[in-house]
């Protein structure tokens, strides 16, 4: 069969997580960032109700839009939904970036900005870190006349580190104007520090500034696939033209309204992602294993001063029923990745750290 030849692109393939491992059976899964307490019950009231499936939905998502926009003072035509914020990403890129175009991220970020960028003909340039952290100097260090984006998760996954609002507002101020950022808001609603503003904070007005959100972490609704972005009407509009029709599910929809508006239930869940993450913290490093600072539902673990290496370590948790995430597709040496879970999978974490470090 003469088949037309699929396009040829060099990209490197995402690699996820394990979510589940043959013959554990009730394995808690530690591994991929999502939410400890899931979503909140006004959510799950949606579900319970009955929906109607027969009928397309509302391909604008208007009123998600029109929640998002009250909640945040911002402007409806200007907000992107996409099923999660990772198609944000992927929107943003094939509307941006032509063949040999140069994108900017950190050394260790997250995987999509890369495979987004590659598959859109794009070559990837990596900053150096400073300090384990995004470093704006070695960034501006990569520009040249064919950077396109400059990609910054803020806080940064998986290295759970953040740079202050200064450093972000200095990123955009020093970058040539002709240069998108985007900035990934994905944990920001569980930072608490006091030099954190998110992206969407300081860049509600910018014109060469796109931001992504998602129901992803806090909402609890990763499974959904729900997330949205922001920039100005141009970005939005250009975006736009590679969105299907209906990329989202109006049940999605229905259920991203009724979240974003539960500000106790996001109470809630910085509570207690504040209130594990500083135990967590103090445990972690009183075992010789090097951690970032508490900031987001997550922690770098890296074991190179610890009793056990990262792989001995991983095959201790899943004999204990709990999966980690590995960090061999981030090219990270000896280390491993741990979400903050619920008390009781929070309490196993410890305990068997306490028996086996
Ligand atoms: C920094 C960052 N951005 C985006 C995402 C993608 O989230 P989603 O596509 O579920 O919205 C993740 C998921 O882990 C992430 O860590």
């Amino acid at each position: 069969m003469n088949l037309p030849k699929p396009k040829t692109v060099n990209v490197d393939l995402y690699i996820g997580g394990l979510s589940n491992i043959q013959n554990v059976p009730n394995l808690v899964k530690l591994s991929a960032n999502e939410s400890a307490l899931g979503p909140s019950p006004k959510v799950l009231e949606i579900f319970k109700s009955g929906f109607n499936l027969k009928k397309y939905p509302d391909g604008k998502s208007s009123k998600l839009k029109e929640t998002i926009a009250k909640k945040f003072s911002i402007n409806e035509d200007q907000i992107l939904i996409g099923s999660g914020s990772d198609e944000i990403i992927s929107l943003i890129c094939q509307s941006f970036l032509n063949k040999d175009d140069e994108v900017i991220m950190s050394e260790d970020s997250f995987l999509m900005y890369r495979i987004y960028s590659q598959l859109n003909g794009a070559v990837v340039r990596f900053a150096k870190n400073e300090n384990n952290k995004f470093s704006v100097s070695e960034t501006l260090k990569l520009v040249t006349n064919k950077t396109k984006i400059v990609f910054i998760a803020n806080p940064n996954n998986p290295s759970g580190t953040y740079i202050n609002s200064d450093e972000l507002v200095k990123l955009r101020k020093k970058l040539p104007e002709n240069i998108l950022l985007m900035v990934d808001d994905a944990y920001a609603e569980f930072v608490t520090e006091n030099d954190y503003k998110s992206g969407l904070d300081i860049f509600k007005n910018s014109k060469n500034t796109v931001v992504s959100r998602t129901f992803s972490k806090i909402f609890g609704l990763a499974n959904l696939r729900l997330g949205w972005g922001y920039g100005s009407k141009e970005i939005i509009e250009a975006a736009n033209l590679f969105r299907p029709p209906f990329n989202i599910s109006g049940i999605a929809e229905k259920a991203g309204c009724a979240a974003i508006l539960d500000d106790e239930w996001i109470k809630k869940n910085v509570e207690h992602n504040e209130k594990w993450s500083k135990i967590i913290f103090e445990k972690i490093t009183s075992k010789k294993i090097i951690t970032n600072d508490p900031v987001a539902n997550f922690f770098l673990l890296n074991f190179d001063n610890a009793k056990l290496n990262s792989e001995q370590a991983f095959d201790i948790f899943i004999n204990n029923k709990i999966l980690l995430r590995k960090m061999n597709t981030y090219g990270i040496k000896n280390s491993l990745r741990v979400t903050i879970g619920t008390d009781e999978e929070n309490k196993t974490f410890l305990d068997i750290l306490d028996k086996n470090f």
